[in-house]
């Protein structure tokens, strides 16, 4: 059966279907409850949250679901850069933002590079809550926390843009692999080599994998439908994990405008780029992505991404739809669920039609 694997063995789930964490405002209770009360893994992208935010999220999930479920975390939160930025290079870099902040009326944000990372004491509060998988990007927890997730049952997923990485966490004897390829959407995770010289697609990425990796792969970038689904199952991954698919139904907390957009037959061409948060990310084309260019300096993350929130509050106010990052994998002309229990239920209709 096309949906017994190495995956769903591990993960005590009936489809090697994932939902893709998201951050910032887009995972909810309900998105991760109607992909894992369907038989897939939901998933809830938690990387910004207090250790006591967590906490809350975690009793509205249980409350939502019994079933297995993932809670996704970054591994590397802030830019190694930060702590020693100068200040009058902030003040020079919010400069090139200014005509934006100008053109919506509002003054740029006074910033600080006091950001401390909050990693360490989020797996703390995991390792209360003790979900079925802990996933990570941008990096490899500490051994420590490998060993303790062991030791409390808890599964970890470590995600890959290239073979390189995915070796380190074979190394580093994580569960499973969630291989990245260039098409997704969201941030690039890459963590050894720089993001922009990581750029693989998925078909290739797999292949690369298969070939060296004993790991189970967790397949990410441009899936969105059954075709996309048997086709990574056909290339050795043993699941695969949907963002941009579950990012624009009604169950996911990403804005009406942003679903609008890419529900909008709009040719909505995506880029990737680091303007708006300090790192690499792929969303649909805007002014500001196109406006400052890659070699342009700017903050490093998440300050960058600061100097931006108050911007993105004035442009989605004021209806500027051109000036706001709306993350999108590169597959979206076809999307079409507005329900995710809908699209659970499609995937795994047409998936077990295509291969046996
Ligand atoms: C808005 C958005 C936010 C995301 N945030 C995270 C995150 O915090 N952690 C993570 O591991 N992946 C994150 N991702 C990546 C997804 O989990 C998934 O791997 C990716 O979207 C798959 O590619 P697709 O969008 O082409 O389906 C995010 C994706 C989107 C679209």
């Amino acid at each position: 059966m096309w949906n017994s694997t190495k995956i769903t063995q591990l993960l005590g789930i009936k489809y090697p279907i994932l939902q893709g964490p998201m951050g910032v405002g887009y995972s909810t209770a309900a998105l991760l409850a109607s992909v894992s009360n369907a038989g897939g893994l939901g998933s809830y992208g938690a990387y910004t949250l207090t250790p006591e935010e967590i906490l809350e999220a975690d009793k509205s999930i249980k409350a939502a679901t019994n079933k297995p479920y993932n809670i996704n975390l970054w591994v590397n939160d802030v830019d190694k850069t930060l702590a020693n930025f100068p200040q009058e290079k902030i003040e020079k870099i919010k400069q090139i933002y200014k005509p934006y902040f100008d053109e919506l009326g509002i003054p740029l944000p006074d910033l600080s590079s006091d950001i401390p990372s909050k990693f360490e004491k989020q797996v703390e509060v995991l390792f209360e809550i003790k979900p079925a998988v802990f996933s990570f990007i941008f990096g490899i927890p500490s051994q420590e926390i490998l060993k303790e997730s062991r030791r409390l049952g808890i599964k970890t997923v470590g995600g890959a843009t290239t073979l390189e990485e995915a070796l380190a966490l074979e190394d580093a004897q994580v569960d499973a692999i969630v291989a990245s390829g260039f098409e997704a959407g969201g941030h690039r995770p890459s963590f050894l080599r720089p993001a922009q010289d990581s750029f693989t697609g998925l078909f290739t990425l797999l292949q690369q994998l298969k070939a060296k990796i004993k790991t189970p792969i967790i397949a990410a970038g441009g899936i969105t439908d059954a075709k996309g689904i048997a086709a990574a199952l056909t290339l050795g991954a043993d699941a695969v994990q949907l963002g941009t698919a579950f990012m624009v139904t009604d169950q996911s907390g990403a804005h009406p405008i942003h679903k609008e957009v890419l529900f909008s037959g709009a040719l909505n061409h995506t880029t990737v780029s680091k303007s708006l948060t300090g790192r690499m990310g792929r969303m649909v084309s805007n002014r500001i992505s196109e406006g400052v260019p890659f070699e342009t300096e700017v903050l490093p993350f998440p300050l960058q991404t600061k100097l931006i929130a108050p911007l993105r509050v004035a442009a989605l106010a004021q209806n500027r739809t051109d000036m706001i990052s709306f993350w999108s994998g590169q597959n979206n002309n076809s999307l079409k669920h507005h329900d995710a229990d809908e699209l659970m239920q499609e995937l795994i209709k047409e998936t077990g039609n295509l291969i046996k």
